[in-house]
């Protein structure tokens, strides 16, 4: 891994950290995968961001060179009940089949998510993110984890199933959004 160290940050001070996140989400959000869609510009980024930041759990990790230069970054918090995180997922037949009675139910505790685990382009493939979302998920105390990929986002799909993610279906969070995948993990 190129010489890079992990900087974790919480709720307080995570507020004061939206250039450092916006600069890595600009860079990485500019290339032909993601199309220019406007769910995806800086002022969107900003919205989400500024919501995640005062969600409860929220933690945000910098990978970080010698120099100062942020290279990666992920953030993540836990689901309360009020975001209805789940609402618009359509299940897998298979996933739906066998989903336990009140699965989607959130009391603050129970599931944490990932909006974003990003690293700039020259950084890739050498292990960064691997390092951060492990040293991420070792901390949380929910039971699971839950994110969304684009369907063509095939590097981070693949890295995401590498890492014991499975899919469970698909959906549109907002009316403006692309349909992503709805991706799941246990933790505990
Ligand atoms: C997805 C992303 C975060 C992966 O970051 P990374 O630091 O390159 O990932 P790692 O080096 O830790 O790779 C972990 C695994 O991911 C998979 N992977 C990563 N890039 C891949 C690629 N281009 N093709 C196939 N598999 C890939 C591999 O399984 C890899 O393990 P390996 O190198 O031992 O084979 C990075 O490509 C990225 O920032 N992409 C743009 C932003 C994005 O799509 N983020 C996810 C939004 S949901």
């Amino acid at each position: 891994m190129p010489q890079v160290s992990l900087h974790p940050f919480t709720g307080v001070e995570g507020r004061a950290l939206f250039r450092a996140a916006s600069s890595i989400h600009v860079d990485v959000y500019a290339e032909p995968l993601f199309g220019g869609h406007p769910f995806f510009s800086e002022e969107a980024f900003e919205q989400r961001f500024t919501m995640a930041v005062e969600q409860p759990g929220f933690e945000i990790i910098f990978a970080r060179q010698d120099d100062g230069t942020d290279v990666a970054l992920m953030y993540g918090y836990t689901l309360t009940q009020e975001l209805r995180w789940w609402d618009e997922v359509r299940w897998q037949p298979d996933v739906m089949r066998t989903l336990p009675g009140g699965y989607t139910d959130e009391d603050g505790t129970r599931t944490v998510v990932i909006p974003e685990i990003l690293v700039r382009r020259p950084y890739r493939r050498a292990g960064i993110a691997r390092t951060m979302h492990d040293d991420f998920m070792a901390r949380r105390k929910e039971e699971r984890a839950g994110l969304r990929v684009l369907p063509d986002n095939l590097p981070a799909r693949a890295a995401y199933l590498a890492w014991g993610w499975s899919t469970v279906g698909t959906v549109c969070p907002v009316p403006q959004a692309p349909t992503y995948e709805c991706m799941v993990k246990n933790l505990h």
